[in-house]
């Protein structure tokens, strides 16, 4: 595991941009699993004004999200398909055919986790997995539980997550129940996994999940298996 301690926020940012674009420019190619929320939202900017300066090119990469909330359409500007394109992919040479995010509204929510899994597996799993963390230690939304869910699946969220994700919501009311997530097993099988965490009040669920007991109930202590594991931290 190789931790990187930044300053600040930018500086966690440019870091975490720098090993995405060493992946890019090295495999042009890859498969690139990534992550909404607030933290990458920095990385993705750097990752904008670097191909705006012509130093990456996204034409021949695929893109596989982590999750989406259940019951948002792509349209819809709380989803994280919207996320996905307004933060990142309306603003890069990225084709969109090649961007996945699982789908909240299938008629079949088990047969779009089946699909999400096969997806995977297709491309040939995933080259680098960008990753944020939970208060909980959730990663993508596999929540705290007794066991680690190995596939993609439907998640019911935590109150501490449905509580810390309704800052973007009108209120706590609005924010969806529940989402699909890409299971534990396509994470850990990526070939590198970048973990991103900033501020003070991520201190203490990233200690306890990068030093801590490997344990279902803090999800993310599952990377300290990881064989290339790094973490671009700020306080
Ligand atoms: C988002 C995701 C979540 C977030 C986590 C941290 O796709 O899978 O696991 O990474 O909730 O979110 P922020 O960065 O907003 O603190």
């Amino acid at each position: 595991m190789r931790i990187i301690h930044t300053e600040n926020y930018e500086q966690l940012s440019r870091q975490a941009a720098n090993i995405i674009s060493a992946q890019i420019i090295s495999k042009p190619n890859c498969v690139l699993g990534l992550a909404t929320g607030s933290t990458p939202i920095g990385t993705y900017k750097e990752l904008i004004s670097r191909f705006e300066n012509k130093d990456i090119d996204f034409s021949e990469v695929t893109t596989v999200n982590l999750d989406e909330y259940c019951g948002l359409t792509p349209d819809n500007d709380q989803s994280y398909r919207y996320f996905m394109n307004t933060n990142l992919f309306n603003h890069v040479n990225v084709d969109m055919a090649k961007t996945n995010v699982p789908s909240g509204i299938a008629d079949d929510p088990q047969a779009e986790c089946e699909r999400y899994d096969n997806l995977i597996e297709s491309l040939g799993g995933i080259d680098l997995q960008l990753l944020g963390i939970g208060h909980n230690g959730h990663i993508g939304f596999n929540e705290p539980d007794d066991k680690f869910t190995k596939e993609t699946h439907i998640v019911k969220l935590g109150d501490s997550t449905i509580e810390a994700n309704s800052r973007f919501f009108d209120s706590y009311d609005d924010v969806p129940k529940s989402a699909i997530t890409m299971g534990i097993k396509a994470i850990m099988n990526a070939k590198k996994v970048l973990l991103v965490a900033s501020g003070k009040d991520k201190q203490e669920i990233l200690k306890k999940s990068l030093f801590g007991p490997i344990t279902p109930n803090v999800p993310a202590s599952i990377l300290q298996l990881h064989p290339d594991l790094t973490v671009v931290e700020c306080e």
